[in-house]
């Protein structure tokens, strides 16, 4: 995949959220967007772009794996805080992404926390 549309990674992660909770609302007033950020396939945050992830207040505490392996990845905007880790399931070598700043690692998986 040689580029993401930020829509086609929100509607993704809108999928998530459906099957995670039924109520499919498009418009979820009461779910308030907090943290958005951009990864990479490579080292660097230039190429390789693999699209936004925008996580919204509901999907707070849930560890997911990234769409695909990535090199690096900016924060862009952090209301809440992004945590990454080396392995699937969130437990591993946790490392707290600052914003604004490209961090360069292979990291599997994500969790926001507000
Ligand atoms: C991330 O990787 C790029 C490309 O290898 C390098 O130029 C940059 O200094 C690295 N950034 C950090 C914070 O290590």
């Amino acid at each position: 995949m040689l580029y993401l549309p930020a829509l086609a990674a929100a509607a993704l992660i809108a999928t998530q959220t459906a099957s995670a909770a039924p109520i499919a609302d498009v418009c979820r007033v009461d779910d308030p967007h907090e943290l958005d950020f951009r990864t990479f396939g490579v080292e660097g945050c230039l190429e390789e772009n693999q699209g936004v992830y925008t996580l919204e207040r509901s999907q707070s505490n849930v560890c997911y794996t990234f769409v695909d392996p990535i090199g690096s990845l900016t924060v862009a905007d952090n209301l809440c805080t992004l945590t990454v880790y080396d392995d699937d399931a969130c437990a591993e070598a946790p490392i707290v992404v600052p914003t604004d700043i490209c961090q360069n690692g292979t990291w599997a998986s994500y969790k926001m926390t507000c």
